[in-house]
């Protein structure tokens, strides 16, 4: 009989378990690099704070900003493993999956934040969202940060000369170590985390990115001038585990889509903002000097990268390139 009341007792306590697992929420981590001050970061808590108040005790969402739950290196296979259910990595970051979304690295190729955002909603762009769910990765939106600048430990940076034979940081992309190395430079591809310790102790001079990634990662402190070159842009796409998604309730779907669209209008619309907030931040530290430049001087720019185009233009296909250089309207 005591045998009896084991299994009896074993068979209630598995109920019991089973029940208790069908209302605890899924977990969903949201791993990304960046600070919480920034678009990225912003549109991170933007889908939590929506995804959990349209998905009361379903889901609950953690977000971890700064690489503190991954880095560069590891979050696309973390997504793929299931330990993190979305990233958003910069669209340079994804040439090992597709060479398409390489497009976004050609320098000179969008205008301005507008014309990107018009591309991304065209249905060229709208299709490169799926061009990596073969390898597992699902796009669920695209979202802004803004156009890259060019800084260096020189106080001279106004023109493509200045930077021959200087050690730059770089995304791991090829594109853009080709765009260096077009101008003389040495690119050195490192994770966003090592970027500050690697301009501090030399082991780089110089590195290209957005006003709010430059102001909140202090890399202006460790620099010397900053110039204005908006030469490409740094955008995201938020990825998911395609698998995970297809498996999820219908209604879990439903409510994690909404979300997303929330969030991303939000983080959208914040982004010029926090650039330009940024750069005024960086003004008055008064600590790296803001090169503005003149008409001449990016013109000279552009001209030194062009080469840089014909180089992928076969992998990126030539058709997506001119539908990207449509949107400038
Ligand atoms: C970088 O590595 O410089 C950026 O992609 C970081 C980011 O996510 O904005």
């Amino acid at each position: 009989p005591s045998r009896m009341l084991t299994v009896l007792g074993a068979s209630i306590a598995l109920s019991f378990s089973a029940s208790a697992l069908a209302q605890n929420p899924i977990v969903i981590k949201f791993s990304h690099v960046v600070a919480d001050a920034t678009p990225k970061g912003q549109g991170a808590m933007k889908f939590k704070e929506v995804a959990e108040k349209l998905l009361p005790g379903k889901v609950t969402v953690q977000v971890f900003p700064n690489s503190q739950l991954f880095g560069d290196a590891k979050e696309m296979e973390a997504v793929l493993l299931g330990d993190v259910q979305f990233i958003a990595p910069s669209l340079s970051k994804f040439d090992r999956y597709t060479k398409q979304v390489q497009l976004f690295d050609l320098p000179f190729l969008f205008d301005d934040m507008e014309a990107v955002d018009r591309f991304q909603g065209s249905a060229e762009g709208k299709a490169l969202l799926n061009s990596m769910t073969n390898r597992g990765l699902k796009g669920m939106a695209y979202w802004h940060n803004g156009m890259k600048q060019l800084s260096t430990n020189k106080d001279k940076l106004t023109r493509p000369e200045d930077i021959k034979g200087l050690k730059f940081r770089i995304q791991a992309s090829d594109v853009l170590e080709a765009q260096f190395r077009q101008l003389g430079a040495n690119p050195q591809k490192l994770a966003f985390a090592e970027v500050y310790q690697a301009l501090q102790t030399g082991v780089v001079d110089g590195q290209e990115n957005t006003w709010s990634n430059i102001y909140s990662q202090k890399f202006h402190e460790v620099q010397k001038t900053i110039a204005n070159t908006n030469h490409g842009v740094i955008d995201y796409m938020v990825v998911t585990n395609a698998k995970w998604w297809d498996g999820l309730p219908e209604d879990i779907r439903a409510g994690l889509e909404k979300a997303m669209e929330e969030a991303t209008v939000f983080a959208n619309n914040k982004a010029a903002e926090l650039n330009e907030r940024d750069r005024k931040r960086i003004l008055e530290a008064n600590q790296a000097k803001v090169q503005e430049l003149s008409k001449e001087d990016v013109a000279a720019w552009r001209k030194a990268m062009e080469p840089v185009w014909k180089k992928f233009e076969a992998d990126i296909g030539a058709d997506l390139i001119q539908s990207a250089l449509k949107s400038n309207q």
